[in-house]
């Protein structure tokens, strides 16, 4: 006689188990859902090194002056009779106010220097030369943004360095003539320049740098990552490209050391602002030019010193007309620094002169410059 068969008892999984499989069945349905494989697509080895994960590190910093920037505007007020009380509510009585304002300051800060040591990796390895030429013209741009929003935001504190830095602003709308009459106090009487600059920091800006951002990132994916420069010069990378074989690493990799580089640095600005808090000088004085700019305006503070205030407005253009004319003047097509050695130069004087003149700055004293 046939007898039924015996069902087979499964052993049912560990409760540790099943919430992992869980998560992992989770993790996969947005990975599914949301299309990331896109992300893991091959790059170069050398794209996940860190003089390549500057410019990404620079964006995971504008993300956290994004968000830093909104927590500090439900506190701030530009108006100017206001403007001084809202700053000193954010820093001593604002819910997290002191520490988010010293995040905000210290990244901006970082981000600068961040922003200028990517521009320099991309002109030593020559990754401005043909294909991606117009990339280094959108990099141009989100570098006068990046120098736009510091300038703005020092503004916005409405200390005696905000009050001079405005003075500064308002005589070079002078200097400008008709050009400058968008920057002059004289464009509205019904809004305070103040408010106009903070409209600029949260709005203007913004919007420019994120078109800036889809551009670059754009242009990033549509020529691949820049071959290694001595790769390049031995013809092993045709075109400016970095051949399919040589695409051993991935991108979401790249992702991962950016987004970890930025979180090490809102680290290490949440922890500079705890010790150094952001900075707030006296209320401004009218009557008194004590302070000097923020470092990396102390090499234009040199030239406003020798040349007067109009030196500011023709060292700022010429040096950016300079950044400009980079991609068309150094046509060659090597790109080692060694086989570069005009231009190799000629950037080495302008960083030495560069550093060289803020260091002069740091160690003199305060200049009286405006109204001269
Ligand atoms: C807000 C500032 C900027 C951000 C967030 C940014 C972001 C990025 C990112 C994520 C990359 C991919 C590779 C890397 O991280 O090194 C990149 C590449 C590039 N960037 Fe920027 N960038 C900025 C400013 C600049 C500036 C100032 C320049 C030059 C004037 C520039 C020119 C370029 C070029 C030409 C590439 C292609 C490099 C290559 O293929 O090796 N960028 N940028």
């Amino acid at each position: 006689m046939a007898t039924a068969p015996v069902p087979v008892q499964m052993p049912s999984p560990a409760p540790a188990d099943h919430t992992q499989t869980e998560r992992m069945g989770l993790w996969r349905w947005i990975y599914d859902r949301a299309g990331l494989s896109a992300l893991t697509y091959p790059v170069p080895a050398h794209a996940n090194t860190l003089p390549y994960t500057l410019g990404g590190i620079s964006f995971v910093g504008f993300l956290v002056l994004a968000l830093t920037g909104f927590w500090l505007a439900q506190f701030y007020d530009p108006m100017p009779d206001r403007v001084r009380g809202a700053v000193e509510y954010i820093q001593t009585q604002a819910a997290l106010g002191g520490l988010v304002r010293g995040i905000h300051f210290w990244v901006a800060n970082i981000v600068v220097v961040t922003v200028v040591l990517h521009l320099v990796r991309v002109f030593a390895t020559a990754s401005f030369k043909r294909p991606r030429e117009l990339n280094w013209l959108v990099g141009v741009g989100l570098l006068g943004v990046t120098i736009a929003f510091a300038f703005t935001g020092s503004v916005l504190k409405w200390d005696q360095e905000a009050y001079e830095a405005l003075q500064h602003n308002l005589e070079i709308a002078e200097i400008l003539g008709g050009l400058g009459t968008f920057f002059s106090a004289s464009f509205t009487t019904s809004v305070p320049v103040l408010v106009r600059l903070y409209a600029t920091h949260v709005s203007l800006l913004p919007l420019l740098a994120t078109l800036l951002f889809i551009g670059h990132f754009f242009l990033i994916k549509h020529h691949g990552i820049s071959p290694l420069p001595a790769a390049a010069d031995r013809g092993e990378a045709p075109r400016g490209k970095v051949p399919a074989p040589q695409l051993t690493a991935r991108y979401s990799t790249h992702l991962r050391w950016m987004f970890g580089g930025g979180l090490v640095l809102a680290v290490v600005a949440a922890g500079l602002g705890l010790v150094f808090p952001a900075p707030l000088g006296e209320a401004p004085n009218p009557d008194l030019e004590i302070t000097k700019p923020p470092f990396f305006f102390y090499w234009l503070y040199w030239f406003e010193d020798k040349f007067g205030v109009s030196a500011i407005l023709y060292a700022g253009l010429a040096f950016g007309a300079a950044l400009v004319l980079v991609p068309f003047v150094d046509r060659s097509p090597w790109r080692s620094l060694r086989r570069r050695p005009v231009v190799t130069v000629l950037a080495a004087a302008v960083i030495v002169a560069i550093v060289g003149l803020s260091l002069i700055v740091f160690f003199s004293p305060v200049v009286k410059h405006l109204g001269g």
